[in-house]
Order: structure tokens, then C-alpha cells, then sequence
């Protein structure tokens, strides 16, 4: 392709992909599948690659990081970025309401939105591109976090040309972590011997704060806008700039609403108090706005925030009670998280009976002591914590909290590595907790698929001596475990139900277990277990090494050929094999008849060697990614879409009809997954 076309693909495609993204990331409808995405992903990367004269740093491409900021420059806010006042009461509210209409009268309408929680932002925009993402600083001057903001994929990196972009423009708004993303992370960190972060808000804080940008694109931020400012805005009021910020590619809440009068501003204010826990991420409270914006200037500023808008907080949920005891609980891999163990008390209609202790350093920071008084707080976060100690009301002769020295359930001397913040329990084998949790990922469903095994079952078994590692499963005979069975009690709920192995039970658990001996390779790498291997590595792994021999017999340099597999990863998969027990297990499992060879070809030869395919539709055998690998490994290329550089459409069901139709027109061989088996059969 030449200068000129390149040039004119790469805008095109960066339309496209910027298009899908908002679909995707804005709207939540995505209207093609991730594959068709990935494809022109890649093109578009090729075609940078190959004319890096034409590469831009906002074209979509950009958005997976790769710039590392060491000091971010602190820069200027054209527009002073004020804070809120805020109240807790519907008494100030009123006050609120009543200096309003002193100042402008009774013809006037409201606009109440969410108050995310998260990390307030300016987005600076000239001529429809991203110049600057800035945090608030001191409210004059910020951080310039451009390059970890970028990799956001809800905020636009150039703005869609509906005819009344502005010139210059600042989106005002707040990046945030949704909550799914906040636990995954907290997960990684976790099993990563690393602190977890207290909240979404400081995850998404630390994560602004990255100095490499290829780490903050894998923390899954996101990022709703609240205000527009600029000279030349289409509309005179807030809620109408606010939709056509939406149409320039922008993410606005659904849920922000004009009101009249104060009472459908309580009535909105009283439906988020109840219904915040409904939503992916956090919220303090609702931003009450004048929305012209002719009466927000009438209305004007204070030094800090302006006359024309207010925040109502919801009140923080807090509780007083006393701290009983510290239990320790134990994670799949074996680090060891202390909980409070409370009084039980009343916070936001649940009984509160545990909270989060974090780590050591927490215990320590907040000096605990047994049967200490504190103060419980459950505000946007998921979990309750222990926000204060009331040190009036400790007895003279209380016991501070020690961190404990050995495991609260196999009595194993704890470790803690140098300069980390976790404990753990180094009894992989024999800790109860380690080997539940290791069974209930196995038996998972998108790991082997037993879940009739689940529900408190496997605790049974383990309680009972039947299972200690997951090739016990297989060895379990109708007899052993028919008429077991055990009270399970929540605390939580104060309820307790009976776990029993009737017939039927124990028949599907037989039946799971059978069944289970087809579940493919790549689901039963998963499910091994390995640190670090979850569902998608495993996927990768597969089409390199198409048996868990081959696998287990690789060196660290060739998994680290693996696309996505890193040092960390490698080296832990290193580690797993040179335990002799894994090793054990994986015998045994094998000799039971479990998966551990793909059945797939897997080779590298240099067959394909200039040869340009374009692969389209769903095959029956391999993944398109399988495919893919296949051809790339024996020196093809693929592409997304059909040239005359194309040698062959590989053909799969319901493929799209305008790639046969150009394939048709520029004489490409068409071939099906059979026909393609065959080409690989001359190796
Ligand atoms: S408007 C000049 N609207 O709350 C007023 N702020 O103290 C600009 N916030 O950290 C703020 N949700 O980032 C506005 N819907 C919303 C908001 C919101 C959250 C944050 C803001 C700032 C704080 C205000």
C-alpha cells in the first residue's frame, strides 16, 4: 500500500475504531464481535508499524500506554476548578433553595446528578483533539496525567464531528473504578503479596498516579463527564451541553434529571440513598445544579465554590461497637488477611459482625486493642471497615493486637517476606482453607464444570479426610460419601441449612465428575490452579503447547514466546512443575483420563512463509486465535480484511458475505477448515 493510501486507511480505520469504542465503552452496545474489533486493531497497528510517519498519539492505538511519565508536570487550569458546598441536610437544602431565589426568582430549573466518588478531571480539547488531562491540584494548578488518562477508553481522544464542536473545550468531569475492576485489582494485589487499596477511590487515585501508562490501562478506569465550559458552547445551559457532550463521544450518566422544585429534588435524592448499592461504583452523594447557565453567572462564586450549585452527601454510615477479637483468614494461595470479629451492630440495615483489617501495618496504624471500641464505617465501599478507635473506653490492662505468628487454621508459623505487607501461610498442602479454595476453583464452572459439588459440599469432603487435593475427586466412590452431611450456619443472615449427599446429589456429583474427563486442555490448565494462569493465558497457551508434557518440559525463554506471557508468569509456571506433588497430581489426573493434550496440530515450519490469509466466521475445531497462531507460527500473516495482497479467505460459518464477495472479485482462494487441515498435512 502507498503513502497516500495508508494515510487514507488509517483515518478511516481510526473513525471506525473510535466509533466501535464508544459503542463499546460509552453506550455498552457493542454492535460487532471483540474479533472483527481485533482485526482492525491490528491492521491499523500494521499499518502505523509500517508508516510511523503517519502514527498519531491519539489514534486508538495509543490507548493500551506505553509513555512513562517520571515527575508529571504540574500546569495551569484555564478555568479554576472549584470544589462544591456540601450539606447533609434537607434543612440547608432549603436554605440553599431560598438564597436561590432571592438572587434570580422563582423561574428556574434544577439539575441533580450522581456525586461520583472518584478523582476530579479536566479534559482539555483543541480542535476536537485531547491536549491535556489535568487533575485538581490545588484547584489553579494540577498534575498533567495526559498520558495515564489516555488509556481510559471512556474518554475520547478526539471528539466525533457533529458540527458543533468548539474550537477550544474543557469536559469537567470524575474518573473512577468500578467496583469490578476495584476487586479484580484488589484480587492481583493480593495473591501478589502487595496491600490492596482501601477503596475505588484511592485505586483510581494511585492508578492516575502510575508511572508507567501501560500499568493504568490495565486498571479498567473510567470516566463520567458532569460540565462542559467553553467560549462557544452550542447550548445556554448545562443539561443541553451536557447531551451534545454525550454526541461528541463523551460518557454522561443516564441518571442525571431536571427538576422544578425541591420536592422531585428530594425525591431523587431519596431514590439514590436507597439505590447507590445498585450501582457498579461509588457515589457519596447528589450534586444539585441552577441549569442556565445566564443564572449561574447571576448566582456567581464564593472564593471556593459557586452560589449555583450544591452537594448533598449521603450521611456516612458509621457505627459504634467493640472489637471482640481478630480471626485471620486464609486465601487460595495462602495470604493471610486479619478480620475484625464486632460486636454485632446495626449500620445501613445489615448486622455488621466483621470488618475488613487489611493488613499488619493497618492493625498497627490504628494501635487495636482487644475489646477496644471503634467506629465502624460503611460509606460507598463494599466491605465495612474500622475508621477509629475510642482509646477513652480501653481498660487500663487491654490487650493490643499482635498480628498472628502462626495460622489460625493449620497452626503453621506465618511468613513475612522483607519489606512486604502481607502474611502468609506457607502450608500449601494441608491448610484447610488453601485446599478448599483450590478444589472450589477446579470444580468451577469455567474451570471443570462440577458445580454440584459446590454450595459448602467440598468442606465436607475435606472435614470427612475424603479429599485433600483435586485427583482425590476422582477416587470418590458412591459409598464413601452417600448420607454425609453438615449444618451450615450464616452469621451474617443468622440462618443455618442442612448440606446432605442424598442419592440424587451424590449421582450428579459422579455424573460432573465423568463428565468433566472431556472438558478440553486449556479449561483444565486453568483449572490446575496455577498462580498467574487464569483463563485467558491459558487460552494463549494451548495453541503453543498442545500438551501439558510439552508444557511442563518448556523453558523459561520459550514460554516467554507466548504472546501475554511475562517474566511472572513464566517463572511461576516454572515453579509449579518443579513441585513434585503438582506433578503427582497431574499422573494421577491423567491416569483418570482428563485432558491434557489439545488433539490440535501444533507446529512451526515455515509453510505459510509470504502467504496472506484472512480468516472469517465461526469454525467447529480450532479458535479463530488457534487459527490464527497456527498460520503465524509456520510464517503466514493475517489480516482483517481481503486485498489483492490476500492468497486465502479461510472460510468458517456465517462468515460475512462482503468478505466472500471481495474474495470472489479479486480471484482470493476461498478454503474451509477441512481444506485448510489439508494444506498443514504436507508438513
Ligand atoms: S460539579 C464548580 N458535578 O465533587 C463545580 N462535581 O467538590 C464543579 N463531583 O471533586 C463540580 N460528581 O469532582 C460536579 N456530578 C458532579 C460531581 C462532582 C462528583 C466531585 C468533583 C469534586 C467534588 C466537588
Amino acid at each position: 500500500m502507498d503513502f497516500e493510501r495508508a494515510q487514507k486507511r488509517i483515518r478511516e480505520l481510526t473513525g471506525i475504531i473510535e466509533k466501535h469504542n464508544y459503542n463499546y465503552y460509552v453506550l455498552a452496545k457493542p454492535v460487532i464481535s471483540d474479533y472483527e474489533y481485533d482485526m482492525l486493531m491490528k491492521e491499523l497497528i500494521e499499518l502505523e508499524e509500517r508508516y510511523p510517519e503517519l502514527a498519531d498519539i491519539n489514534s486508538p492505538t495509543q490507548r493500551v500506554g506505553g509513555q512513562v511519565t517520571k515527575d508529571f508536570p504540574v500546569v495551569r487550569h484555564k478555568y479554576p476548578m472549584l470544589s462544591l458546598g456540601n450539606t447533609y441536610s434537607k434543612k440547608e437544602l432549603q436554605d440553599f433553595d431560598n438564597r436561590v431565589r432571592k438572587v434570580i426568582g422563582d423561574g428556574f430549573e434544577y439539575v441533580c446528578e450522581l456525586k461520583y466518588d472518584g478523582v476530579a478531571i479536566g479534559l482539555v480539547y483543541e480542535n476536537g483533539q485531547l491536549v491535556r488531562a489535568v487533575t485538581r491540584g490545588d484547584g489553579f494548578r494540577g498534575d498533567d496525567v495526559t498520558n495515564n488518562v489516555r488509556t481510559i477508553k471512556s474518554v475520547p481522544l478526539r471528539l466525533f464531528d457533529s458540527g458543533n464542536v468548539p474550537d477550544e473545550l474543557e469536559a469537567r468531569g470524575e474518573i473512577f473504578m468500578p467496583h469490578k475492576s476495584f476487586l479484580q485489582l484488589n484480587e492481583a494485589k493480593i495473591s501478589n503479596n502487595e496491600p490492596p487499596f482501601a477503596n475505588p477511590r484511592n485505586a483510581a487515585a494511585g492508578s492516575l498516579k502510575l508511572q508507567e501508562s501501560k500499568i493504568a490501562a490495565l486498571r479498567k478506569l473510567d470516566c463520567f463527564i458532569y460540565k462542559v465550559l467553553g467560549e462557544y458552547l452550542p447550548a445556554d445551559n448545562h443539561y443541553d451541553n451536557l447531551q451534545s457532550a454525550k454526541k461528541w463521544g463523551f460518557k454522561i450518566s443516564e441518571f442525571t434529571e431536571k427538576c422544578d422544585n425541591l420536592d422531585q429534588v428530594y425525591k431523587y435524592i431519596g431514590y439514590w440513598e436507597k439505590e447507590r448499592k445498585s450501582l457498579d461504583f461509588d457515589i457519596d452523594g447528589v450534586v444539585i445544579k441552577i441549569n442556565s447557565d445566564k443564572q449561574q453567572e447571576k448566582l456567581g462564586y464564593t472564593a471556593k465554590s459557586p452560589r449555583w450549585a450544591i452537594a448533598y452527601k449521603f450521611p456516612t454510615q458509621q457505627a459504634y461497637t467493640r472489637l471482640l477479637d481478630v480471626k485471620y483468614q486464609v486465601g487460595r494461595t495462602g495470604v493471610v488477611t486479619p478480620v475484625a470479629v464486632l460486636q454485632p451492630v446495626q449500620l445501613s440495615g445489615t448486622t455488621v459482625k466483621r470488618a475488613s483489617l487489611y493488613n499488619a501495618d493497618r492493625i498497627k496504624q490504628l494501635q487495636l486493642h482487644i475489646n477496644d471500641m471503634v467506629v465502624v464505617e460503611k460509606g460507598g465501599e463494599i466491605i465495612p471497615k474500622i475508621v477509629d478507635v475510642d482509646i477513652t473506653e480501653r481498660d487500663d490492662d487491654a490487650q493490643p493486637v499482635s498480628f498472628a505468628t502462626r495460622c489460625d487454621e493449620c497452626n503453621t508459623p506465618l511468613v513475612r517476606k522483607e519489606g512486604e505487607a502481607l502474611h502468609y501461610c506457607p502450608n500449601k498442602k494441608e491448610c484447610p482453607p488453601q485446599i478448599l479454595a483450590k478444589i472450589e476453583h477446579f470444580i468451577s464452572r469455567k474451570a471443570m464444570n462440577i458445580e454440584s459439588l459446590g454450595q459448602g459440599r467440598t468442606e465436607i469432603l475435606i472435614k470427612n479426610g475424603l479429599v485433600k487435593n483435586i485427583a482425590d475427586l476422582y477416587d470418590l466412590k458412591y459409598e464413601q460419601i452417600y448420607g454425609l452431611e453438615k449444618s451450615i450456619v450464616n452469621e451474617l443472615e443468622g440462618t443455618s441449612k442442612k448440606i446432605s449427599f442424598r442419592k440424587k446429589t451424590v449421582e450428579n456429583i459422579l455424573n460432573a465428575l465423568e463428565k468433566s474427563k472431556s472438558v478440553p486442555f486449556e479449561r483444565v490448565l486453568y483449572a490446575l490452579g496455577i498462580r498467574y494462569v487464569g483463563e485467558t493465558v491459558a487460552k494463549r497457551i494451548t495453541p503453543h503447547f498442545s500438551s501439558i508434557d510439552k508444557l511442563m518440559n518448556s523453558s523459561f525463554e520459550q514460554l516467554l514466546e507466548v504472546p501475554e506471557i511475562g517474566e511472572k508468569i513464566a517463572k511461576s509456571i516454572i515453579l509449579f512443575f518443579q513441585d513434585k506433588d503438582n506433578i503427582d497430581i497431574i499422573n494421577r489426573l491423567r491416569n483418570k483420563g482428563l485432558q491434557f493434550e489439545t488433539g490440535k496440530k501444533e507446529i512451526s515450519t515455515g509453510l505459510f512463509e509470504g502467504k496472506v490469509f484472512v480468516i472469517s466466521g465461526v469454525f467447529g475445531k480450532y479458535s479463530r486465535q488457534e487459527l490464527k497462531t497456527l498460520i503465524e507460527n509456520n510464517g503466514g500473516k493475517v489480516t482483517g480484511s481481503v486485498s489483492s495482497n490476500t492468497d486465502y479467505l479461510l472460510a468458517g460459518d456465517n462468515m460475512g458475505p462482503e468478505k466472500r464477495r471481495k474474495a470472489v472479485e479479486l480471484d482470493v482462494r476461498i478454503i474451509n477448515e477441512s481444506e485448510f487441515e489439508d494444506l498443514l498435512k504436507d508438513i
